[in-house]
């Protein structure tokens, strides 16, 4: 039998991390010649995954720059994957979430025809600007896509609801369950924990940079976490691997420089961040990946946003939307802080998201596709030119 020739496509941390368990276990697979290309819409904070996974990119298209605009991404992704995509014919691309780079790479594999599989298809808010981009870009991804890699019901059921065939959408669990069977490890250590002593104190791991919450409700739900870090200075510290964008740094630096229990550090390497979470007495967040991590670790979340498309973890008791009100965030910090029965409700594990057998299930599919004869790339492109 041919191999599957595919194309795994990505630009960003929490794409990398979803999708290397596919790399990774195609590349042991007799069944597929998997190619893996990245846009680089980050650069640092994508290259500690892949370092981490030890993959090497068979295309880097190295687009990032400082403070970059969506429209500076999306064309340049749309000019250098066509180049891809040309050269490669691949007989089939996964993409994975709602980035920018999702939904460019999506684009161009339509231009070219190319069957496109999203991975973690389906999510919605159906709110254009929560989460800004990120809505649209999984709504046109999901438009443009053939194969939808869904990672629970309510993914179909979104799918469903917008007329997509039942039979193109597949559940699938999500890979970041898969990710972290390689990165939780039972005697971990960081130099990090010795200098805040979770043991002893209560230690609070805070991530933030949502375009949309950019500006005024950052600095608020910073200004939150500050004063509950100084009133409550001997029993808590908190450690913030701050986000590479300029606007969430200058942010951070303004709001902590001064207070001694927050510890603002670089974006930790991605077992690092998972075993610190899974120690961590609570965690607060507007990160999409982290709110599906943390319901297998059992740690409580409360979400820096007003709505979610990940609504199984809020179900599961795990997370809650707090938004981002300076008042109601505090509250809901001391809540946890001081009432031991609220923090014992959420914090039970529970895993709403699979078994870690996700990326092996998505190869399992595209085999059958591809057995049925429904991957191979079309060569009858309606050309304009030549
Ligand atoms: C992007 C995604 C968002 C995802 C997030 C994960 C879009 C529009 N946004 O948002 O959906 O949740 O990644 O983190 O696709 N930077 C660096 N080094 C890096 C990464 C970023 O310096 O390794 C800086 C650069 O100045 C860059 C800026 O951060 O211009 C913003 O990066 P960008 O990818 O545009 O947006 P994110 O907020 O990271
Ligand atoms: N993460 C990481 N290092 C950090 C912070 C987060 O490896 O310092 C991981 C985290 O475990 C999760 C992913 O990055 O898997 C989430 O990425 P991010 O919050 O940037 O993006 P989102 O999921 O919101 O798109």
């Amino acid at each position: 039998m041919d191999k599957i020739k595919v194309i795994i496509a990505f630009g960003t941390r929490p794409e990398a991390i979803k999708m290397l368990p596919i790399v990774k276990k195609m590349d042991e697979s007799e069944a597929f010649h998997p190619i893996t290309v990245v846009t680089a819409q980050h650069r640092e904070m994508l290259d500690q995954v892949l370092d981490y996974f030890k993959v090497k990119p068979d295309y880097d298209l190295n687009i990032m720059r400082k403070q970059q605009t969506l429209t500076q991404i999306t064309s340049r992704i749309l000019e250098e994957m066509e180049e891809v995509l040309i050269s490669e014919r691949p007989d089939v691309i996964l993409v994975h979430g709602d980035t920018t780079t999702t939904a460019a790479v999506s684009l161009a594999a339509f231009y070219q025809q190319i069957t496109i599989g999203h991975v973690e298809a389906g999510l919605r808010t159906w709110n254009k600007y929560s989460p800004f981009p990120e809505e649209m870009n999984r709504q046109l991804t999901d438009v443009l896509s053939d194969l939808y890699f869904v990672p629970t019901r309510s993914g179909k059921k979104n799918l469903l609801l917008e007329n997509h065939k039942e039979n193109k959408i597949f559940i699938t669990g999500n890979t970041v369950i898969d990710a972290l069977q390689y990165t939780l490890k039972e005697n971990y250590h960081h130099p990090i924990l010795d200098e805040v002593n979770p043991k002893h104190k209560k230690m609070i791991l805070l991530t933030m940079h949502r375009r949309e919450n950019q500006g005024q409700p950052m600095l608020e739900v910073f200004e939150a976490v500050r004063n509950i870090a100084i009133e409550y200075k001997d029993e808590v510290e908190i450690i913030f691997p701050v986000h590479l964008n300029p606007l969430v740094q200058r942010a951070a630096m303004e709001k902590f420089a001064q207070v001694t229990n927050v510890h603002l550090i670089t974006p930790l390497e991605v077992a690092d961040f998972h075993n610190i979470a899974s120690k961590s007495y609570l965690i607060l967040t507007d990160s999409g990946g982290i709110q599906e991590e943390a319901p297998s670790l059992g740690v409580p979340v409360l979400v820096l946003r007003n709505e979610t498309e990940r609504p199984e973890g809020v179900t599961a008791g795990t997370l809650k939307l707090v938004g981002t009100k300076k008042e109601v965030i505090e509250k809901a910090m001391k809540k946890l802080l001081d009432n031991e029965e609220a923090y014992k409700a959420m914090s039970q594990a529970s895993n709403p998201y699979g078994d870690g057998k996700s990326s092996e299930r998505i190869m399992k599919i595209l085999i059958q596709q591809f057995a049925e004869g429904k991957l191979r790339a079309t060569d009858n492109l309606f050309r304009t030119t030549e």
